[in-house]
């Protein structure tokens, strides 16, 4: 006990997270190594697919989901609100819009992240639920390279909220008022039922339970969208 004690001025910490958690995860990691400042932290930034595999092999102290680990015997706590909204480029015929029918939405180019993503499988889960197939027009493994693209007039596309932190205040990318959007989903911490987690990983999940909604808010853009859905309020 003694060893895990001075572990939380020493220790390390392993973290895999999927791409989205990017953008606030880090912030929330200064917070916590000021506090702790002997802490070495290896941050794994990947998709929901290997942030899974990762989680079955038990490489990892905490992995960060956008929605519970499916099939898997882990213990998994909520910390934030993960909305998945539906992007435009601002100048889009459908900005500006109400209670748009997914329908509408699937005759528009889609531009998809790669197989494996947990946003991908989002708004496939979404989509296929109401029996409407998206148009694809292009896939793209990265948060940042979607923006751009959507930005440079190739298509719609869904991802989380969280993404928004820049575009959505500058205005060039607009959520559009989507009939079932915002989708919501919440941030998962997670990691095998049985581990013994070390003091580090415990004070870690300890911050991200108090911490975590906050600094999601804090990074994100006030939505104005034109319905009476206000994705900022979910
Ligand atoms: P992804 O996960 O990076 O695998 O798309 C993000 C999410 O599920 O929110």
């Amino acid at each position: 006990r003694l060893a895990d004690m001075k572990g939380l001025r020493q220790g390390k910490l392993k973290l895999a997270i999927v791409s989205t958690a990017q953008y606030f995860l880090p912030r929330l990691l200064g917070s916590f190594c000021d506090a702790n400042p002997g802490i070495e932290v290896a941050l794994m930034v990947t998709n929901r697919q290997t942030v899974l595999a990762r989680l079955a092999g038990n490489e990892d102290d905490l992995c960060i989901l956008g929605t519970p680990p499916e099939g898997l015997d882990v213990i998994a706590t909520a910390v934030a609100d993960n909305p998945l909204v539906i992007l435009a480029r601002h100048d889009h015929p459908l900005v500006g819009e109400r209670n748009i029918a997914p329908e509408r939405v699937a005759r528009e180019p889609f531009i998809l992240r790669e197989p494996g993503s947990g946003t991908r499988l989002a708004a496939e889960r979404f989509f296929r639920a109401r029996g409407v197939s998206l148009s694809m027009r292009m896939e793209l493994g990265s948060n940042e390279a979607i923006k751009q693209a959507v930005i440079g007039g190739l298509g719609l596309a869904a991802l989380s909220r969280d993404t928004l932190a820049m575009e959505g205040r500058t205005g060039i990318l607009k959520v559009l008022d989507v009939q079932g959007f915002p989708l919501l989903r919440q941030w998962q911490v997670a990691y095998p039922r049985g581990k013994h987690l070390s003091v580090v990983a415990e004070s870690f999940l300890d911050h991200l339970v108090a911490n975590a909604q906050a600094a999601v808010e804090a990074g994100s853009t006030p939505l104005d969208l034109p319905g009476a859905v206000q994705v900022a309020e979910v």
